[in-house]
């Protein structure tokens, strides 16, 4: 498929304030690159056709035409480095499948769904996630995009994991980063909860989406969640914050919150 490229010179704060909105309005077709002199250029694709999303309006492109999508992949790639997802796990982007076994790193081939785990909210899941599982635990991945959350949950003990995610793009790569770190992940294609059994509970359920879609299904967990289960929610945008709050608190405690910058995360124990 052929894609218009389109690019802008941003300052820092500019860069960050796209990342945030382009991730709540769910448009992945982008990405920064950090410029050897100064400053950053945002890289915008389009499909033949398609309209550039209302956020992006205001910003000056310059036009590049065309390119495969082989093209933008080979950059977006080029710019992702190693980094520190959450207290001693380190993601590796590679380039292609290798097997990565050791527990403290994470191999992923980035594409286009969420979850290579720059996101301030994938982090903040990440973190809380590793905090709280236990060797055994049973753990629910709602919304898994590459399936990031649902290896470190593997890599760090958990005797079962189950990742669910409505996009079939998205269970693709779940299963890819699976086999890459040579962990087992049950996948479903599932819209919210609709492929649980009604008999099936978890120890940690983690959920890492957009206010608007959490609150669709949040309360359906407790029926889920084993005796002192957890529930971790990350995607929570700082001024959604009391819509969420106002929502669960009459079922629910909220045991702990974790913010990174604009973004925060909550555990749930059942009351
Ligand atoms: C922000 S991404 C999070 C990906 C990954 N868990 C992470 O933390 O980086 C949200 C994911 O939720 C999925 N999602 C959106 N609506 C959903 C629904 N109705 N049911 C299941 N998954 C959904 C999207 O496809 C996407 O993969």
């Amino acid at each position: 498929m052929k894609y218009r490229h389109l690019v802008a010179f941003l300052s820092e704060e500019e860069c960050e304030l796209i990342e945030g909105i382009s991730w709540n309005e769910g448009f992945s077709d982008l990405y920064f690159e950090k410029l050897v002199d100064s400053g950053n250029a945002l890289h915008v694709f389009l499909e033949e056709g398609e309209e550039l999303p209302v956020f992006l309006k205001g910003i000056e492109f310059s036009d590049l035409g065309f390119s495969e999508q082989k093209d933008w992949f080979e950059k977006w790639k080029e710019s992702l480095i190693p980094f520190e997802i959450c207290d001693g796990i380190e993601v590796i982007p590679l380039e292609e499948e290798e097997k990565i076994i050791d527990s403290n790193k994470i191999g992923i081939i980035p594409g286009m769904a969420f979850g290579t785990g720059l996101h301030e909210s994938t982090k903040l899941a990440a973190s809380l996630l590793s905090e709280l599982i236990q060797r055994g635990s049973k753990v629910l991945d709602v919304g898994c995009g590459t399936g990031i959350l649902s290896v470190i949950a593997a890599k760090r003990g958990a005797s079962s994991v189950l990742a669910l995610d409505v996009d079939q793009h998205s269970i693709e790569k779940t299963v890819e980063i699976g086999r890459i770190n040579h962990v087992s992940i049950e996948t479903r294609l599932s819209d919210f909860l609709s492929a649980l059994k009604p008999e099936e509970r978890f120890d940690i359920i983690v959920s890492n989406m957009i206010v608007e879609l959490l609150k669709q299904f949040v309360l359906d967990l407790r029926g889920f969640l084993l005796r002192d289960g957890r529930v971790i929610l990350s995607g929570i945008y700082k001024d959604k914050y009391q819509e969420l709050k106002s929502l669960v608190e009459k079922d629910f405690l909220i045991e702990r919150i974790k913010e990174d910058g604009d973004w925060k995360a909550v555990v749930l124990r059942r009351k």
